[in-house]
């Protein structure tokens, strides 16, 4: 009989033949997914773990903040972050394609990777052992949906999936490769990390990148930044957090209209509220949020984020749709 402490039991043994004495780096993105492998990883070899944080500039507000404290609580993992805004936004200057960011915000994040390991092996001195292992915390649905599954058609390149580049320096160890979404927040609680990052809604590798549509630059980062962070605030003072699979807000940032505040006339963009739920995210609907709720959203955010004065709603189910607009 499968119970999630038996497959805790099994991941746990398997990665300790897989590492050995050896050493790891763990990605972590904040998100579930990377917390519940970097977790599994930590329990199997202790300090031989380290786990690398890269600030990308790409994140959600108090994200950075959230992994260097509760992560790091729950865990007594060891933690060194990295800042990569300037990197990535410049890689990104300019891009408007989808899978262009992807792939580009994939390779950068190895390429950060690759440094930070060499640092950490020059800081151990001689006497350092190698860094031979990345951790990542690839999901099946992952693997299916980049192609790597029996007979499925590539349809993104998720960043730790479609993103490696050829000449990686590491093996992979992928303790989540089996599982499902709900199977990894059972394992996670399993664990004992804390419910704020068990239940933690999804949030795609490359982030904001890809929720905006257009460039990326700093200013559409912080907008959107602003705007999420008014929607969540709100779906989760309505109790919504576990009704909803996730709820991405996407900035149409190549698209103004005019509006009118006060007196006057505007001329900002769109932003889209993408609420979806879903057991797996390999299928999704639309979700049907309350009208007060999204009323105060969109009051909200036309008041007060600066660029914005205009909120739709996205009524696609996955699929036609996916859930991420890129
Ligand atoms: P889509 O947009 O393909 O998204 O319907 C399915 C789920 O996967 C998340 N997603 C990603 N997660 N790296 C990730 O870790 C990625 O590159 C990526 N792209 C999409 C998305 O948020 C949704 O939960």
């Amino acid at each position: 009989q499968w119970t999630t402490a038996s497959i805790v039991d099994d991941t746990v043994a398997a990665i300790r033949e897989q590492i050995g004495d050896r050493r790891a780096i763990c990605a972590l993105s904040g998100g579930v997914d990377s917390a519940v492998a970097a977790a599994l990883v930590h329990r199997a070899i202790g300090d031989q773990l380290t786990c690398v944080f890269v600030d990308h500039g790409l994140l959600r507000s108090g994200e950075r903040a959230q992994v260097e404290r509760d992560f790091v609580a729950a865990t007594g993992v060891r933690l060194v972050t990295i800042d990569a805004v300037g990197r990535f936004l410049d890689a990104l200057s300019g891009v408007t394609d989808p899978e262009e960011k992807r792939k580009i915000i994939g390779r950068e994040f190895i390429r950060v990777f690759e440094q930070a390991a060499r640092d950490l092996q020059a800081e151990a001195g001689a006497a350092g052992e190698q860094i031979d292992f990345l951790v990542q915390g690839t999901l099946y649905p992952d693997v299916v949906e980049s192609g790597g599954g029996t007979g499925a058609a590539n349809i993104k390149s998720h960043h730790n999936v479609g993103g490696l580049p050829d000449d990686l320096q590491f093996e992979l160890v992928e303790p989540l490769r089996a599982l499902f979404k709900d199977e990894v927040r059972r394992v996670g609680l399993e664990l004992g990390l804390p419910e704020t990052i068990v239940h933690r809604q999804p949030f795609p590798g490359p982030g904001l990148g890809i929720r905006i549509i257009g460039e990326v630059t700093a200013e559409r980062l912080a907008t959107l930044r602003a705007a999420d962070s008014i929607a969540r605030e709100e779906l989760t003072a309505a109790g919504l957090d576990r009704d909803i699979w996730q709820c991405p807000v996407v900035l149409l940032a190549d698209v103004r209209s005019v509006g009118v505040q006060g007196d006057g006339r505007t001329y900002g963009h769109p932003v889209v509220l993408r609420p979806v739920s879903s057991e797996d995210a390999m299928t999704a609907d639309w979700t049907r949020l309350p009208y007060d709720v999204l009323e105060r959203i969109s009051t909200r955010i036309t008041n007060e984020v600066s660029d914005v004065n205009r909120v739709t709603l996205d009524v696609t189910s996955k699929p036609p749709g996916t859930i991420e607009w890129e």
